[in-house]
């Protein structure tokens, strides 16, 4: 994470119980608390015992800026309350519990409604519908593939509890499977999420980002300097909005937003493969991708060589198949998806994109100027449908995908609503 503020901003305003229980993923918390903070939120601590053997409680204090609640008989005013009730007044001003790591018995307690400590006491106590439970399970593989366990999972799912990860891999034991708590900026991202309105609640969103990369030999191939950062911001917000996102990337180091399937593709081709076949499914479509315009007519299997000569080679190029107009052209007679373009131009962007508009015809095509943007985290997009156009001014690339995203739900709830016309 940079220093710079969270360019999500999103927490602020927002009041979190952090609640540790015990386990090695303790340590992990302590760089959430400072995430959180670090993201506006203010966070109250609350740690169970069996936490304060694996990192203190003067520890989170000191990240989370806020004395640190331990024990249900702790007598200190909460938010102004002096009557001795920390496990009812803890929760009141909160907008969500967190309890990260969620051991495998704290997750039996709270199955349970047990409350024999405060932080079981207090996600008994707070009021389910203005104070959400979020958890983060950490556990050894076997724990977590307990039947028991996964019966409590379950369990805790019905009973409205929102369980973040758990993530595989390495374990503090040695083992290797599933059961690590998520890393702290992936806890970040789900929160965010969690709270970002879900306008696109049941759709599915399919999206290309990135640029593709066109071979010539084994070693050298066309390839542009498209990042995928656009695309990749345009798949967060999605997902954030509640869609079910798919993301078709071309060669980018780019970590996949939390909860979005990804496939990866190198070639035009390969990506359009990945598409075509599959988007009539899909609600919307968002090409973001800077698909190579030509390929080499033929690959070299072998390295070419120079081999002494001073004669440069000359490669016959072909073009690449449109894999945006071959989805608007489905959807034309479908009806879905909806498909959103993008053109990246180096000048004339308004004249381009009505052209692209019409040329590919899509209801919407987003414009913006490729050498300006390409591989930056900030962006200017002009939106151009049948109507007219709308400019969204410079800001970093994912406060634009939720712009955008925000627009495109908009777009498709005036689609499906019947009375929209009787409105207007
Ligand atoms: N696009 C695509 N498949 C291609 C080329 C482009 O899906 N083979 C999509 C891009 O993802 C983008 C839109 O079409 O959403 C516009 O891409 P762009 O390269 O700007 O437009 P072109 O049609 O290639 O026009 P030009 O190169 O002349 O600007």
């Amino acid at each position: 994470m940079s220093d710079t503020p969270h360019p999500d901003g999103d927490l602020s305003g927002k009041h979190i119980v952090l609640g540790l229980s015990g386990g090695i993923a303790c340590y992990k918390t302590a760089e959430l608390a400072r995430a959180l903070v670090k993201a506006g939120a203010t966070v109250q601590v609350v740690m169970t015992e069996a936490a304060e053997q694996f990192i203190t409680a003067v520890t989170m204090q000191a990240l989370s800026g806020r004395p640190v609640f331990t024990s249900a008989w702790d007598d200190r005013a909460v938010d102004g309350a002096a009557n001795n009730m920390a496990h009812i007044n803890l929760t009141r001003q909160a907008d969500a519990v967190l309890v990260a790591p969620a051991s495998a018995d704290f997750m039996a307690k709270l199955l349970h409604g047990r409350a024999d400590d405060l932080l079981s006491l207090l996600c008994l106590a707070r009021r389910v519908e203005s104070c959400p439970l979020l958890i983060a399970p950490a556990m050894n593989r076997e724990m977590w593939a307990h039947p028991a366990t996964q019966r409590n999972v379950a369990q805790l799912r019905a009973d409205g509890t929102h369980i973040f990860g758990p993530a595989s891999g390495e374990q503090a034991c040695g083992e290797v499977g599933d059961g690590r708590m998520l890393e702290p900026e992936e806890l970040i991202e789900e929160l965010i999420g969690f709270f970002r309105p879900k306008p696109l609640a049941g759709k599915r969103v399919l999206v290309t980002a990135g640029p593709t990369f066109e071979p010539i030999d084994p070693v050298r191939g066309i390839t542009n300097l498209s990042s995928g950062k656009m695309g990749f911001a345009i798949a967060r917000a999605a997902s954030e909005a509640g869609a079910e996102v798919t993301l078709v990337a071309g060669p980018v180091h780019l970590a996949t937003p939390r909860g979005v399937r990804r496939i990866d593709v190198r070639t035009a081709l390969q990506m359009f493969d990945a598409v075509v076949p599959g988007a009539g499914h899909h609600d919307v479509f968002v090409a973001t991708a800077a698909v190579a315009d030509w390929r080499p007519a033929s690959l070299s299997e072998q390295k070419i060589k120079k081999n002494g000569s001073k004669i440069a080679p000359i490669f016959e190029l072909t073009e690449n198949p449109d894999i945006l107009a071959a989805v608007a052209k489905q959807a034309l007679v479908a009806g879905r998806p909806f498909c959103v373009g993008f053109a990246a131009e180096s000048h004339d962007l308004l004249k381009h994109s009505r052209e692209k508009l019409e040329r590919k015809q899509v209801p919407l095509i987003v414009g913006n100027l490729g050498p300006a943007t390409f591989g930056r985290d900030d962006n200017a997009l002009v939106l151009v449908d049948a109507q007219g156009h709308r400019e969204l001014p410079q800001a970093d690339k994912l406060t634009l995908a939720r712009w955008l995203v925000g627009d495109i739900a908009m777009r498709l709830a005036d689609r499906d609503s019947p009375t929209q016309e009787k409105k207007q």
